[in-house]
């Protein structure tokens, strides 16, 4: 009887954190991709793996996309909708900002592609005010399985020899997106040339995302979104506005995506997509059910003091 009695209190524990795992939350990437092109698309290898680190993100910012006729970013999409057939639920959409750039043959777009049954887009806004060379497209989106429902998020690619200039200016860009959307959950995310020469410690003071204790970042100093041994530098940020925008992100869930070792890949396979990591963070989840998980546990405590009675 003892022996049931735990095994039935074991499948409540197993229920339990079933539930929790099952509300595992929003994540949320950013990948320079280096001109993604039509070209780039046209690697089988290179599709193939890159399929595999966008279909782990429910929400995906591609930075340096060179596809004006979005051709690559079609190709990588059907891809991702095949890769997910069998979860009939899992398509994707994507969206992309027009090209940006001050010369003609230097132009990037912003795209972001997400998963249409878990988020959806609720507005967006090309940024006009400074002059970034890549000025940031903002997007609202909207999520009913995350603790956070609304949130905006802002991609910048900066220009290396403006970076301290332009992510300082990120300051402008959250005051008008927060305002347009009445949201002050901003999450602002991509290669912002962040480290090494391009900001130095010393530059810190003259960027009021650092300055300003209400923007904390998630990526630190010490991180290595490159995937060259040649480089340290934390180029690839995540910074996010406002205590209740930071208390809905998982705690230590902003990480460099090392796909060379998760996938066993060797570095010039790695650099055959780009130079940089992707970099990531996760939103927790609503889970009305973890609610309902300490009462299961209390059942199990129940049911495991009356068994051995019957
Ligand atoms: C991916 O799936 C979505 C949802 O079914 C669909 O709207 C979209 O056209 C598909 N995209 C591509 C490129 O196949
Ligand atoms: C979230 O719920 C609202 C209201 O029920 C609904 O209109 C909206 O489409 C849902 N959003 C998503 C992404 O499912
Ligand atoms: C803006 O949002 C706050 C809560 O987040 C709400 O109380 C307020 O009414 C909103 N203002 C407008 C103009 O919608
Ligand atoms: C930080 O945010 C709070 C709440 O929105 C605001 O009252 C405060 O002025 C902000 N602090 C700074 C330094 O901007």
């Amino acid at each position: 009887m003892r022996g049931r009695s735990s095994s039935v209190g074991l499948v409540l524990l197993w229920f339990c954190s079933l539930m929790i795992g099952g509300a595992a939350g929003l994540r949320i990437c950013s990948y320079n991709i280096q001109k993604f092109n039509k070209n780039k698309a046209a690697n089988y290898r290179v599709m193939h793996t890159l399929t595999k680190i966008v279909s782990r993100c429910d929400i995906c910012v591609l930075q340096d996309v060179v596809d004006p006729k979005l051709e690559a970013v079609k190709v990588l999409v059907a891809s991702l909708n095949r890769s997910n057939k069998r979860y009939d639920e899992h398509h994707y959409e994507y969206l992309s900002s027009q090209s940006l750039g001050k010369a003609s043959d230097d132009l990037e777009q912003y795209v972001f592609i997400y998963r249409t049954h878990l988020v959806k887009r609720l507005d967006q806004h090309q940024y006009e005010g400074k002059a970034f060379v890549r000025p940031p497209f903002a997007v609202h989106f909207s999520c009913n399985k995350t603790d956070i429902k609304k949130f905006v998020l802002v991609p910048l690619h900066t220009d290396p020899d403006h970076a301290v200039q332009e992510i300082d200016w990120l300051y402008d860009v959250f005051e008008e997106v927060s305002a347009k959307w009445n949201n002050t959950n901003v999450m602002f995310l991509g290669d912002f040339h962040a480290g090494c020469a391009y900001v130095t410690r010393d530059d810190k003071k003259n960027i009021r995302l650092f300055t300003n204790s209400n923007f904390s970042w998630l990526i630190g100093d010490r991180e290595d979104t490159t995937v060259t041994d040649l480089t340290n530098c934390p180029y690839d940020r995540i910074v996010v506005h406002g205590q209740s925008f930071l208390q809905g992100i998982r705690p230590d869930s902003a990480n460099v995506f090392n796909f060379g070792k998760e996938f066993r890949l060797r570095q010039a396979k790695v650099l055959l997509l780009s130079e940089h990591y992707p970099i990531e963070v996760r939103l927790k989840g609503s889970a009305p059910l973890l609610q309902a998980a300490p009462l299961l546990v209390l059942f199990s405590a129940i049911i495991r003091f009356f068994l051995p009675a019957l």
